[in-house]
């Protein structure tokens, strides 16, 4: 059975190595991130607020003892919007063998639940535009294109 549950800073080792994972993934649409990030001061103090901060938090999906996936969110406070409280999903990664069994589905319904329980009424993320399959798993789940980012090489 599939269940998911809170990460805690035992996890850090796991999460630290899904993210490369998920940076792997994404090296072959974009040579922009930084795959040792998850590993680097910034990475691993990045990793540490998730699983300790009040702002942040991981959950991790499991089949038995083994982590198959995770999704991390964040709640930043915007001071433009009208509705001030903005969570971010970080990131979402589904080890290769569990893609497309509804883990992905169940990992965002479940973030969802959390920051509604924290009265957070709504959720950005980003993603790569070439990552077309991951892009239309998230309109499958209520998202849509709200704002674009356009970067350039200088
Ligand atoms: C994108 C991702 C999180 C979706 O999670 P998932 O558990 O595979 O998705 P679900 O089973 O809940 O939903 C299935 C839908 O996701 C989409 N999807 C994206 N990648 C998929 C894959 N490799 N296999 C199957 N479905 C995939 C499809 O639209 C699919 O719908 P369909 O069954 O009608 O074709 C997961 O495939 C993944 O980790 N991919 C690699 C990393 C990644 O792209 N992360 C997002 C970075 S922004």
């Amino acid at each position: 059975m599939i269940t998911t549950r809170k990460a805690t800073i035992k996890d850090l080792k796991e999460l630290q190595a899904f993210h490369k994972r998920l940076s792997l993934f994404e090296a072959q649409f974009t040579n922009e991130f930084n795959l040792g990030w998850a590993y680097g001061e910034k990475g691993r103090k990045y990793f540490e607020k998730l699983l300790k901060g009040r702002n942040a938090f991981a959950l991790i999906a499991q089949e038995g003892g083994k982590m198959i996936g995770y999704a991390a969110a964040s709640v930043k406070k915007t001071t433009f919007r009208r509705r001030n409280k903005l969570a971010v999903l970080d990131n979402l990664f589904i080890a290769d063998d569990y893609r497309g069994k509804g883990v992905g589905t169940m990992l965002v319904k479940e973030i969802e639940k959390k920051l509604k329980e924290r009265k957070v009424p709504r959720l950005q993320l980003f993603a790569v535009r070439a990552n077309e399959r991951a892009i239309d798993f998230y309109k499958k789940n209520g998202f849509s294109e709200f704002m674009s980012i356009l970067e350039t090489d200088l």
